[in-house]
């Protein structure tokens, strides 16, 4: 009996310590995958430790392998060769741990964190204001406190000289409804610049798109987060989301009369096939068509609770296939040219499992893949590999 217990005991400390050693090694692992950081050229210094090979398309040895230590002659090289970014390694002690610019965002975190609170604030005080009248003049007043966000948006992206939206920017946020309010303006504004508006078209553009769904919020959570089927009477009554908004902004005298048409319309197809109207053609506010792009857009790439997101190139193809159906084509032609799909060395999955690392993405929707752990480089263009796509884009934590 006594031998039992004591027998126990030591099973127990023996069980407890060999879990620690494993948390400790898992532990250690994850902390070695996390000390390598995507750096932008101007960001990369000499004595740097490179961590992944770097190859461009032509080349089928890196042109400069994983370990190499960053010279000046290295950096003029990369430039040389067009390389954007390159993955560097931290090391403890080594004078480079300190937070380090990752690749610049499109949006800095200031005016981002500025942009969620004042939609949190909004979506809020909307959800309130139905109780009391009180509550309907601070739902209006925070409302309006959206059109200086929108404002410093439409600054910061005119302002940003690069081509393309970094879309990965845009994603892996916990609170969809906020940053999809903040996506779908990004992505709006970014298709505006690309259709050649000018900063008023783009402002009025913005707070569309910042507002195309606040109706929603006057709609019953049961209905909006129903798990099962809706009802043909619940469908409707989702539905009744862009007159509701049409309604809130015109009682709360926000906005002018074209704001709250191309707000309510932004369920409104150029085929007929839309509500809440049935629209046709021309006209469906063309601004409505743009929310509308960038809406489905949105909503097919972020990480929802329910599925994983479908990779950028599939998003594509769906907007695509809404072209001169829900949207005219001269936006989906807008929004294709504004992404960067997929960036170079970002890590990508293939439809036959492999992974790689695009290398060369000149042809933005069928880049070119160097498969990890080989030389072999995967041209997603060449008649050979036309069966293969990419089915997702691999976060920095997977390898
Ligand atoms: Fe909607």
């Amino acid at each position: 009996m006594c031998f039992d217990f004591v027998f126990q005991n030591i099973l127990i400390i023996l069980t407890a310590r060999m879990f620690y050693d494993l948390t400790k090694i898992l532990r250690s692992q994850v902390e070695v995958i996390r000390l390598k950081r995507l750096v932008e050229m101007k960001n990369l210094k000499d004595g740097m430790t490179i961590a992944a090979d770097i190859y461009t398309s032509s080349d089928r040895v890196p042109l400069v392998p994983k370990g190499s230590v960053v010279t000046a002659d290295m950096i003029e090289t990369l430039k040389l060769n067009e390389i954007h970014r390159v993955t560097i390694e931290i090391k403890e002690g080594s004078g480079y741990n300190e937070p380090l610019p990752i690749v610049q965002p499109y949006l800095n975190e200031q005016l981002r964190e500025a942009a969620i609170s004042s939609i949190r604030n909004m979506f809020a005080a909307i959800k309130e204001s139905v109780l009391s009248e009180e509550g309907m003049s601070t739902a209006f007043q925070a409302v309006k406190e959206i059109d200086p966000i929108v404002e410093e948006l439409v600054d910061s992206l005119t302002a940003d000289t690069r081509p393309y939206i970094h879309i990965l920017d845009l994603k892996s946020y916990d609170e969809y409804t906020y940053h999809h309010s903040l996506s779908v303006s990004v992505l709006s504004i970014a298709i505006g610049q690309g259709l050649g508006f000018n900063e008023e078209k783009l402002r009025f553009l913005g707070r569309c798109a910042m507002l195309h769904d606040i109706g929603k919020i006057l709609i019953p959570n049961e209905i909006i987060n129903k798990p099962s089927r809706l009802t043909v009477q619940e469908y409707e009554i989702i539905k009744s989301h862009t007159i509701r908004g049409y309604d809130y902004l015109k009682r709360g005298n926000i906005g002018d009369e074209s704001l709250r048409l191309s707000v309510m319309c932004h369920h409104e197809k150029v085929d007929g096939s839309g509500y809440l109207l049935g629209l046709k053609g021309d006209k469906v506010p063309f601004m409505s068509q743009i929310v509308s792009a960038a809406d489905i857009y949105d909503a097919i790439t972020s990480y929802r609770s329910y599925r994983t997101p479908i990779s950028p190139a599939v998003a594509i193809e769906t907007v695509m296939g809404q072209s001169n159906v829900a949207f005219s084509y001269d936006i989906v032609k807008a929004l294709i040219e504004k992404l960067e799909l997929y960036p170079i060395n970002s890590r990508v999955e293939l439809s036959d499992g492999r992974r790689g690392l695009v290398v060369d993405n000149t042809s933005s929707m069928r880049p070119i893949v160097r498969i990890v752990n080989t030389t072999e480089i995967v041209d997603l263009m060449s008649p050979k590999s036309l069966s293969l796509v990419i089915t997702r884009i691999l976060s920095e934590e997977e390898e």
